[in-house]
């Protein structure tokens, strides 16, 4: 079934790094993305699949979620999302303009109610995908962004850029624009900003190797590895150079308009458990606190 999503994928975010050096080299050497060349004060990386680029880290001077781009079905699409944008008040650049970015195409910005810059593409041009390698990032999978009002936050979602709820939890709403389960998860939170992003390998097995290559690199667990219940993806949370939270996952249920949407009530634990292998160690403090660390730029 082919379904009409004005949205059809999560394709890249922009990071802030203090250290773009030391930030770039994590992410080539240990994180296990590749670099593209690019004439730019910023650094761009791709995974294996075909998306131009999946990362872009900025120079600044405290870390902070420059932006989340997604591609739009159409430039009428696009067009469509930035009237209704406009009509619920947010910001927007003007444009659609050449995006100078990898990839390139049409690129226009818009601000969210809550102060995220989000970045619309369309036609930007596909790069011939890499064969799988299965502890290498094929693609991006979804960011979680903190807000003191998800279910408001999730309204923008759905009415302007034409998500669809795929599960609320007590905590968290998760949203979708194609047959990932989630592509965007809120989460509730004192604060406003970025809560974690995370990279698509193409198995569990992947994920357990580049969890091993983290550790081979000195970089201990947060959280996992488990398998989580809203989207049943398996997952291994870390915290970056920067202060990042970088998730591998893999095992993303697909879904589509058949999919029965979870209330809270159909998402909870066992007390002592936060996934359903109920083998994850709880989350580190460091973790925790990594989470609700990083704002908006
Ligand atoms: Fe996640």
């Amino acid at each position: 079934m082919t379904e009409d999503f004005p949205i059809t994928g999560i394709v890249s975010v922009d990071l802030v790094s203090t250290d773009l050096d030391r930030h770039a080299d994590f992410f080539r050497d240990v994180w296990g993305l590749t670099p593209v060349d690019h004439a730019s004060g910023a650094r761009f990386f791709r995974g294996t699949g075909s998306d131009a680029y999946v990362l872009a880290l900025l120079p600044g001077t405290s870390p902070g979620l420059a932006a989340v781009t997604f591609r739009c079905a159409s430039e009428a699409a696009m067009q469509a999302v930035v009237t209704r944008a406009t009509e619920y008040g947010c910001t927007v650049s003007d444009g659609p303009a050449a995006s100078a970015r990898p990839g390139g195409g049409q690129m226009i910005d818009l601000r969210e109610p809550n102060g995220c810059l989000i970045r619309l593409v369309h036609g930007d041009a596909p790069r011939p995908a890499d064969p799988v390698a299965r502890d290498r990032t094929e693609r991006l999978s979804h960011v979680n962004i903190n807000s003191r009002d998800v279910d408001a936050l999730a309204q923008f979602y759905e009415r302007v850029l034409g998500f669809r709820l795929t599960d609320r939890s007590a905590a968290m709403a998760f949203l979708r624009c194609n047959s990932d389960h989630h592509a965007v998860v809120l989460a509730q939170a004192e604060v406003e900003g970025l809560n974690h992003v995370a990279f698509m390998l193409p198995e569990l097995e992947g994920v357990m190797l580049a969890s091993g290559r983290m550790r081979d690199h000195g970089h201990d667990m947060g959280w996992g590895v488990g398998r989580h219940g809203p989207g049943n993806n398996v997952f291994a949370y870390f915290v970056d150079p920067e202060g990042y939270v970088v998730e591998h996952t893999a095992d993303v249920l697909q879904v589509d308009d058949g999919y029965r949407v979870g209330r809270p009530q159909d998402w909870t634990w066992p007390p002592g458990r936060t996934d359903q292998w109920g083998i994850a160690a709880p989350k580190t403090d460091a973790c925790k606190a990594a989470q609700t660390a990083v704002g908006f730029v």
